[in-house]
Parts: structure tokens; sequence; C-alpha cells
């Protein structure tokens, strides 16, 4: 017979297509809850699940579905899941890292590009008809010579320090870990608190985790340099909204860029899209027609490998990966 397969979102037609011949797939109703009755049934004869990082994954959602064999999720973070829950329950979490690592990386430095001359409020300008008014857009500033500081140099944060450095930026970074390939990177490790101290923009790319929430909070913030501009492309979470807002406002650190955000999305009176120092987009990091596509393409390959038992092409949990 068919695998079942429930989905949170319908994957692009592509990998829907390809999954049709082997799968009866149900998918959640934008918006039906996890406790849905819908949801609850069908996870009952479950035996794949894909899901979106606003569902979150946890031991009461999985004690619904005994048959399950396998979660996917596309995207490259699976903090929605809790993965140990899925490990001691032999349940493979398959997610998408590398196929994304350009798209996100073009994503995360055009945010730090983009503020840092001021192109969406250059074409605010022109919009708004101030251009022919003969006024003046305030100057921008020159990215050649400055320090960028990447904190989470993963292969994504890899991939915005190679462009950093084609513009002239010099790039140091932090990490829990220290990469032995520094050197050969042309990237200087710093401690944390050096690093908000000597950098002149900052991007943050790490996984959300016990660590790293709320890892930039007032105090790192009052550490900044008052002309620091601040990029968030990993998770709303790492930083604390309320103090980012307060630095904003109080002008502690210059300018917020964000691809994410906590809450998200941001209600419409939220007190970020007040301030005339930030810029925000709604989580595209990965939104190419190319770069979905193959996160698509490789979720249904995660989803099918663990249906059949067999090793899932990407999976963040490799002690339970078929084999
Ligand atoms: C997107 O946020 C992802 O984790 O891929
Ligand atoms: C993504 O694949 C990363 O490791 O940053």
């Amino acid at each position: 017979g068919k695998f079942n397969v429930v989905m949170t979102r319908a994957l692009l037609p592509a990998a829907q297509e390809k999954l049709a011949e082997s799968c009866i797939i149900r998918v959640l109703g934008q918006e039906e809850q996890p406790d849905s009755s819908n949801f609850r049934e069908w996870l009952k004869t479950a035996d794949g699940l894909v899901v979106n990082s606003s569902m979150p994954i946890d031991e009461r959602l999985l004690a619904a579905a005994p048959n399950l064999r396998v979660i996917v999720q596309p995207a490259v973070g699976y903090d929605n899941i809790d993965v140990e829950a899925c490990t001691r329950r032999s349940i493979p979490v398959g997610n998408t890292p590398g196929v994304l690592v350009e798209a996100t990386a073009d994503l995360t430095f055009g945010l730090l590009l983009c503020a840092a001359r001021r192109i969406h409020e250059g074409w605010d300008f022109v919009l708004k008809g101030k251009w022919s008014d003969g006024g003046n857009l305030s100057f921008g500033f020159d990215l050649a010579g400055k320090t960028l500081g990447i904190v989470g140099l993963g292969r994504i944060g890899l991939a915005v320090a190679r462009r950093a450095q084609v513009f002239g930026m010099k790039v140091i970074y932090h990490n829990r870990r220290r990469r032995p390939d520094e050197q050969a990177l042309g990237v200087a490790y710093a401690a944390f608190d050096e690093l908000l101290v000597q950098a002149d923009c900052i991007i943050v790319l790490s996984p959300l985790s016990a660590q790293t929430k709320g890892m930039f909070s007032r105090e790192q913030f009052a550490k900044m340099k008052p002309s620091a501009y601040f990029v968030n492309a990993a998770r709303g979470p790492i930083v604390d909204t309320d103090a980012l807002v307060e630095a904003l406002t109080a002008e502690t650190i210059a300018f917020a860029a964000m691809d994410v955000t906590d809450p998200e999305p941001l209600p419409a009176d939220h007190p970020l899209l007040k301030l005339p120092n930030v810029l925000i987009t709604p989580h595209i990091g990965s939104a190419t027609t190319e770069t979905r596509t193959a996160m698509a393409l490789l979720t249904a390959d995660n989803l099918l490998a663990g249906l059949n038992k067999q090793p899932l092409p990407a999976c963040v949990n490799n002690e339970v990966n078929y084999k």
C-alpha cells in the first residue's frame, strides 16, 4: 500500500509529484493548529511528517503518531523540533543544509549592503517625490575597510564572509568552537565580547538553541559601537527584541536589518516597525526559485528515504538514520 504522509504545508509541485506515486498526502489547512482534530486524526496513521518551523514538534505530538518513520522539514534550522525526543523514538529528522547556502548568504549580505547604502530609503525617497522636490537623502557608509563580525561561522556564515572579503571588509568571527581552517579562510577569531566591541557591522547566523536564545540583549548592544550595523538572518529569539528596540531608539547602535524577528510575523503595530533605523524582510533568506525548488526536492528525497527505511540524505540525528 501507499505511505500516509501528513504535511503542515504542501511542498512545491515538483516535490509533490515525486511523492504522489508512493504516498497518500494530507495537507493541514492554513489556520489549523497542531491541536486540530484533523491533524490529530491523521497523525494516528502517519508514516511520514513534513513540517515547517512554525510547527513545534514535541513529545506529545510524537506520542500521537505511533507509526512515524520519519520527520522532514524544508529548512536548515530545526529549533522547532525536539530532536532528542525523536531520537528516543528512533525517528530520523531530515533538513535541507547545503542547498540554501548561497541564496541565504546573498540575502544576508544584501541586507547589510542595502542598509549601508540606504537603497530602500532611496527608493522610498524617490517614490514619495522628495527627489523632485530637491530634498537630500542622508549619506550611507563604505563597506570597504570596515570590520565585519560574524557570529556563527558555518556554511552560510562562510559564504557571507567570502562576499564581505570581495567587498574589501576585514572579517572576524565568533563560534563556540574555533575553526581550524580560519587562517586559510582569511578570518580572525574573536571572543564574543571582543567581537561586539571591534566590529563595525555584526551579522548573526547561529542556530537557535538554549545557548543562543537571547544572546543579544542590553549588555551586548551596549558593548557595540554607536555606529554599529546589526544584522540578524538566523532566528528571531537569538535577539532580545525589547532590548533591540531600546538600543535603536536610544541610538546605542545605529541600525538593525533583520530577515527574522521575534515574534514572527511582527504585528502591524510593533515598535520595531515605527523606527527609522530598521530594515526587515519577511524570512526570505532561502526564497529564490532555484533554492526553494532544491529544498523541496531534498525534502522529498529525505521523506522517501525514511519511509523506505533507507538512510536520509540529510539527517540531523544520524545516530538513528536508517543504515
Ligand atoms: C530558514 O530559516 C531555514 O532554517 O532554512
Ligand atoms: C548551513 O548549512 C550552515 O551550516 O550555516
